[in-house]
C-alpha cells in the first residue's frame, strides 16, 4: 500500500505494471545537499519508497537534525547522516542512486546562469567524489544552471576515466510536473492523466513544451500555446518571485525529484515500463546534451523517445531552433569550465 500511496509516479505506458507484486527495499540512495530547501523535503519523500534500504544523507552543515527527524518515520530505510568533506566519501559507498540537490538558489531578478560561479565548483567537488567511490550509480543532477553542470558533471566523470552517458541525468522533471499541472487547469483534464513531454534544457526558452504531444490528444489554440509555453518556461521565475527572496522551488521541485529517484529505482528493480523526460547526452539534435523523453531501464538510458521531436507543430519547431544558440553557450560553458579547472 505504501508504494501506492506515497511516491509520485510517471506515466505508464501500459497497465500490466501496475500488477507486479510488492518490490523488496534494496536500494541505496544518497542526496548531497540533504539538509537543503530541496534536500529536506525530498529526504522524506524517499524514506517513504518500499524499493529504498538505506538513505545516506550529506550536507556541509545541519544534517545530523534531519537524519534524526527523518529515521523516525516507521518505513523500511535505515537513514545515515554524514557532514563535511571528510565523511562525503563514506556517504557515497555502495550508492545505487546520488541526487545533487547542493548548491544557491536564485533571488528576484537573477537568471539561472548567475549561479553558475558557486554551483559549478559545488558540482565539480561532488561529482569528483561520485566517480572515485560509486562510479556505477544513476547521477542526477538538480543544481543550477543544468544545462552547464550537467555537462560539468559529464567533463569530471570523463577525466576519472568513469563517465557513462546513460547514467548521468539532468533532472527536469520539474518541468513536466509544472506542464501537466498548467494543462489540465487549463483545459479542466483530470490530473492524473496529462503528459506533456519538455524538451530541450531547463531555463528559460531552452524549456520547450511539446504541447502538440499532450496525451491523451487535446487541442490547443495559438493564443492557449503561445500562453501555456511562456507560463511552462517562466514557472520557476513565478515561484522565485512569489518566496521573494527566501530562495526557489523547494516543495515541488522535492515532488518531481522524488517521482524521478523513484523512477529510476523501479527501473533498476526490473519494470520494463519506465519513461521519463530527463537532460542527457544526446543524438536527438546536433546539441550534445538535450533534454527528451527516455525509456529507463536498469542499466539506465535505455532508449531516446526519438518520435516526440517528429511532426512538430510550426510553432514547437520555431521554438526548438531558437533555443538552440542559448543551450549550445550554456553547454560550452560548462565544458569549459571543467576544463580549465583540470
Ligand atoms: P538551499 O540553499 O536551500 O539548499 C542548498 C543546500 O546545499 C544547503 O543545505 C547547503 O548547505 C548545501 N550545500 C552547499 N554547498 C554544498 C556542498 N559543497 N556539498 C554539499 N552540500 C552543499 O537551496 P535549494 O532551494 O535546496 O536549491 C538547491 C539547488 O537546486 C539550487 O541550485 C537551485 O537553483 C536548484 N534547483 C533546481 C531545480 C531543477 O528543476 N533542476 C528546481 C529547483 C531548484
Ligand atoms: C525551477 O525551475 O524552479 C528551478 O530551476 C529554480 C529556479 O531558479 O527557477
Amino acid at each position: 500500500a505504501l508504494r501506492d500511496s506515497c511516491i509520485p509516479k510517471a506515466e505508464q505506458q501500459n497497465e500490466n505494471s501496475s500488477n507486479n507484486p510488492q518490490p523488496e527495499a534494496s536500494y541505496k540512495v544518497a542526496i548531497l545537499g540533504a539538509a537543503g530547501g530541496i534536500g529536506q523535503p525530498l529526504s522524506l519523500l524517499i524514506k517513504m519508497s518500499p524499493l529504498v534500504s538505506a538513505l545516506h544523507l550529506y550536507d556541509i552543515a545541519n544534517v545530523k537534525g534531519v537524519a534524526a527527524d527523518i529515521s523516525h518515520c516507521n518505513t523500511p530505510s535505515q537513514v545515515l547522516d554524514f557532514t563535511g568533506a571528510s565523511e562525503l566519501a563514506d556517504s557515497l559507498k555502495d550508492v545505487d542512486v546520488v541526487v545533487i540537490p547542493a548548491g544557491v538558489p536564485r533571488k528576484p531578478g537573477m537568471t539561472r546562469d548567475d549561479l553558475f560561479n558557486i554551483n559549478a565548483s559545488i558540482v565539480r567537488t561532488l561529482i569528483e567524489a561520485v566517480a572515485d567511490n560509486c562510479p556505477d550509480a544513476f547521477v542526477h543532477i538538480i543544481s543550477n544552471p543544468v544545462n552547464s553542470t550537467v555537462p560539468i558533471a559529464a567533463e569530471v566523470l570523463k577525466q576519472k576515466g568513469v563517465y557513462n552517458p546513460k547514467k548521468l541525468f539532468g533532472v527536469t522533471t520539474l518541468d513536466v510536473v509544472r506542464a501537466n499541472t498548467f494543462v489540465a487547469e487549463k483545459k479542466n483534464l483530470k490530473l492524473i492523466d496529462v503528459n506533456v513531454p519538455v524538451v530541450g534544457g531547463h531555463a528559460g526558452i531552452t524549456i520547450l513544451p511539446l504541447l502538440s504531444k499532450t496525451k491523451p490528444w487535446v487541442s490547443f489554440t495559438d493564443e492557449e500555446v503561445q500562453e501555456l509555453t511562456v507560463r511552462i518556461q517562466n514557472a520557476g521565475t513565478e515561484v522565485v518571485e512569489a518566496k521573494a527572496g527566501a530562495g526557489s522551488a523547494t516543495l515541488s521541485m522535492a515532488y518531481a525529484a522524488a517521482r524521478f529517484v523513484e523512477s529510476s529505482l523501479r527501473a533498476l528493480d526490473g519494470d520494463g515500463d519506465v519513461y521519463e523526460c530527463c537532460y542527457i547526452q544526446s543524438e536527438l539534435t546536433e546539441l550534445p546534451f538535450f533534454a527528451s523523453r527516455v525509456k529507463l531501464g536498469r542499466k539506465g538510458v535505455e532508449e531516446v523517445i526519438s518520435s516526440d521531436l517528429h511532426g512538430l507543430t510550426a510553432y514547437e519547431l520555431t521554438a526548438l531552433e531558437a533555443l538552440k544558440p542559448e543551450l549550445e553557450a550554456s553547454i560550452e560553458k560548462g565544458i569549459m569550465f571543467a576544463h580549465k579547472a583540470n
